[in-house]
């Protein structure tokens, strides 16, 4: 029996705009990987991580793989040792689902090492876990389509309901990452808990309008829908240059661009790759403008999700 794995978990865009908690999508970079080895001694220990520059704790109880490997263990009523390597290769509160990359990639693994067989959507509430211990909500947006790679839709969270969402086959994601740090916990307390209902009518027709777009291939209808006047506009000013970053990349072709997940980083989505690399540039020129470092990452919406890579 291999007692030995190596996993890939994507990095995700949540909320994409109008669908706060609701929709999010996989890309193909970044990612986290995690190694797990099984062990006779009973208990989880994160031997090591690396790449998050000493700032997560190796604590298991409060590190988000430690929390979900111990939530799935403890619903098969195993007390299996496991020792878990975590390497970031995402930068931590960026808005690109850190904590659910590592969350996914822990429960993927144990699952796959313990030939539970637990069915793929069965490990979304696992992962959910590791987002309560990150930021205070057990979000699904970012853990769901981490696990099943591409675009998900939360269409209830008790009991989970996950729909996958076909998407089409020429829709290019640019993200830009700003060397700036957003906490979740943070740009979630900043929200209003009421919505005027004015409001609520425009976002649940622009929800409604993305998804059918997405179904339909219908670009136009997608790029009508990505607009988000109930959080965007509260967690904007969290984001220097927003709105200048924004413009530019309307201008030179997005068809929407939104913040991804609680931010910093923004992300647009196009027809086409060619298009996907002018509105990047578009994007690192107004950051460049403000003298704000900066990542890019350029990618198809990643169907495949979690994976093994050894
Ligand atoms: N839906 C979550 C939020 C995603 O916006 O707070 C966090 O990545």
């Amino acid at each position: 029996m291999r007692d030995y794995i190596k996993v890939f978990a994507p990095a995700t865009v949540a909320n994409v705009t109008c669908g706060f908690d609701i929709m999010g999508f996989a890309v193909d970079n970044p990612g986290d990987e995690v190694i797990m080895q099984l062990s006779n001694t009973p208990g989880i220990r994160i031997t090591k991580i690396t790449g998050d520059m000493g700032r997560l704790p190796l604590d298991p109880t409060k590190n988000t793989v430690g929390v979900s490997v111990y939530s799935f263990l403890k619903a098969i009523n195993s007390n299996q040792g496991v020792e878990i390597i975590l390497n970031k290769k995402m930068p931590l509160g960026s808005g690109l689902g850190s904590s659910a990359a590592s969350a996914v990639a822990g429960v993927f693994a144990i699952n796959q090492l313990l030939k539970t067989n637990v069915p793929p959507k069965e490990l979304i509430a696992f992962a959910m876990e590791g987002e309560r211990i990150a930021c205070g909500a057990a979000h699904a947006d970012n853990v769901a389509p981490a696990l099943l790679g591409g675009f998900a839709l939360i269409r209830g969270r008790d009991p989970l309901d996950v729909i996958k969402i076909l998407t089409p086959s020429n829709l290019y994601c640019s993200i830009i990452h700003p060397d700036l740090e957003v906490s979740t916990k943070d740009a979630r307390m900043i929200l209003r808990p009421m919505v005027k209902l004015e409001d609520a009518v425009t976002q649940w027709g622009n929800v409604a309008g993305l998804i059918a777009g997405l179904m339909l291939s219908d670009y136009a209808l997608i790029s009508r829908s990505m607009h988000d006047v109930i959080i965007e506009p509260a967690r904007s000013i969290l984001i220097p240059g927003f709105t200048q970053v924004k413009q530019q990349a309307l201008e030179n072709g997005a068809l929407g661009v939104g913040i991804s997940g609680s931010g910093p980083s923004i992300f647009a989505l196009s027809n086409g790759i060619d298009i996907a690399h002018k509105v990047a540039q578009a994007m690192q020129s107004s950051f460049d403008q403000l003298k704000i470092g900066h990542q890019i990452y350029i990618s198809k919406i990643n169907n495949t999700g979690v994976k093994i890579i050894d």
